[in-house]
C-alpha cells in the first residue's frame, strides 16, 4: 500500500535527546503534526554500543534517524580520546550500518572542525577538510564511515551552537559577566554563531522535503548570518543580558587565541558558507543576532522559574 505523506506523520528517531540540539530538535518535533518523535537520551540508547543500536532500531524502526550526539569537549579530547573516537566516529558507524540494514536514511550532525580554519572567506561542502586536532578528526572519520556505509544520509556541519541548555559559549560568558569585573575574549576567531532552535528548524525543514520526495542526500553547511569574532558574540551576549540585570563585568577585554590557556587547536575561521543548502533545499540563514537575543530572553525567564518553585 502507498504511504499518505500527507496523513502519515514522519517517524523520527532523535539521539543525545537532552543535548543542545537534541532538546530543541525534539521540542519543535513533537509539537509539529509532521512528525511523530522517539527521543531517547545517552542513558536510554548508547549509540557505541552497536549491540543497542540495532535494538532500538529494530523496536522503532523509524522513517529516519536524527543522530545529535557527539563528545564535543574539545579541550578534553586528547585525554578522552577512547571516548572521542567511540562516540564521534564508531558510534555513528554503528548508526549507519544499522540503518543501511534496515533502508533507514540517517541525518548526523557535524562540524566547521573538520577545516583548519584558514581559509577566511569561509568553507563550502566542496573543501578539503584539514582538521587540527583529535575532535575534528574524529568529527571527519565519523562523516567518512557514515559515507561509505550509507548513501541515503545527510550530514550537516553547524558551528558556535549556543543556547539554553547544556555548556556552551553563550552560557559560560554570561557566567564570567556574572562573577568577574573584567572578562576577556578571544577577537582573532571568526565565524557564525548558531542557535540550536535555528538548527532545528533547519533539520525539520530539510527532514520535511526529503520525506516528500526530494532526494537532496549529501553533505550541507548551516550557521547563523553575519559573520564575527568570539569578542563580538560576547559583547552582543553581555548587551542582552544587561536587558535583565546589572552584569559585574565592567570591562571586556579583547585578547589573542595565544593569551587563552587551552589545550586544542581551534580553526582562526569556523565560517561555513551556506548557499548549498539555500539552492538545494531554499533553506535561508537567519541572523544569530535576534536570535540570540530570544535565547537570552528564554535563559532568564528559566531562572526565574527554577527560584520560583
Ligand atoms: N556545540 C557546538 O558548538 C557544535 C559545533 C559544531 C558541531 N556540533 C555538533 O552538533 C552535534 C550536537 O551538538 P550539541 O552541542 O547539541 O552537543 P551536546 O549538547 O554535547 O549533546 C550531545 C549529547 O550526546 C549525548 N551522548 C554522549 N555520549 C553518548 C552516547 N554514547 N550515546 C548517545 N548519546 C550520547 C550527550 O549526553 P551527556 O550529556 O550525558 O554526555 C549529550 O546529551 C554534535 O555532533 C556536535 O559535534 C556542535
Amino acid at each position: 500500500m502507498e504511504q499518505d505523506f500527507l496523513t502519515t506523520p514522519a517517524r523520527i528517531l532523535i539521539t543525545g535527546a537532552d543535548g543542545q540540539i537534541g532538546y530543541f530538535l525534539n521540542q519543535a518535533a513533537v509539537t509539529d503534526p509532521f512528525f511523530s518523535v522517539v527521543a531517547l537520551t545517552d542513558h536510554e540508547f548508547d549509540i557505541s554500543d552497536p549491540e543497542q543500536v540495532q535494538r532500538q532500531l529494530d523496536l522503532h524502526m523509524p522513517d529516519y534517524v536524527i543522530n545529535t550526539t557527539g563528545f564535543n569537549t574539545v579541550d578534553r579530547a586528547g585525554t578522552q580520546s577512547e571516548r572521542c573516537v567511540a562516540l564521534n566516529t564508531d558510534g555513528v558507524e554503528n548508526l549507519a550500518l544499522a540503518c543501511g540494514d534496515l533502508s533507514i536514511p540517517l541525518f548526523h550532525l557535524s562540524s566547521d572542525y573538520v577545516f583548519d580554519g584558514h581559509y577566511e572567506s569561509g568553507y563550502t561542502e566542496e573543501d578539503q577538510a584539514s582538521p587540527l586536532g583529535l575532535y575534528g578528526e574524529t568529527k571527519w572519520q565519523g562523516e567518512e564511515r557514515l559515507r561509505t556505509a550509507l548513501p541515503q544520509h545527510v550530514i550537516l556541519r553547524v558551528s558556535w551552537v549556543f543556547s539554553t541548555v547544556g555548556d556552551n559559549y553563550m552560557r559560560r560568558s554570561l557566567q564570567q559577566a556574572r562573577e568577574q569585573k573584567c572578562i576577556s575574549a578571544v577577537d582573532d576567531r571568526r565565524g557564525c554563531p548558531t542557535s540550536a532552535t535555528d538548527i532545528a528548524r533547519v533539520i525539520m525543514a530539510m527532514l520535511k522535503q526529503l520525506h516528500n520526495g526530494a532526494e537532496n542526500w549529501g553533505t550541507y553547511h548551516y550557521c547563523g548570518a553575519e559573520v564575527t569574532s568570539r569578542y563580538g558574540f560576547t559583547e552582543a551576549v553581555l548587551a542582552a543580558a544587561s536587558q535583565y540585570e546589572k552584569l559585574k563585568a565592567e570591562e571586556l577585554k579583547p585578547i589573542s587565541s595565544s593569551e587563552l590557556c587551552s589545550d586544542a587547536e581551534r580553526p582562526a575561521s569556523s565560517v561555513l558558507v551556506c548557499t548549498k543548502l539555500l539552492n538545494n533545499f531554499g533553506i535561508r540563514q537567519i541572523p544569530w543576532r535576534s536570535e540570540l537575543v530570544v535565547m537570552i530572553r528564554e535563559q532568564y525567564q528559566n531562572e526565574e522559574f527554577t527560584e520560583s518553585v
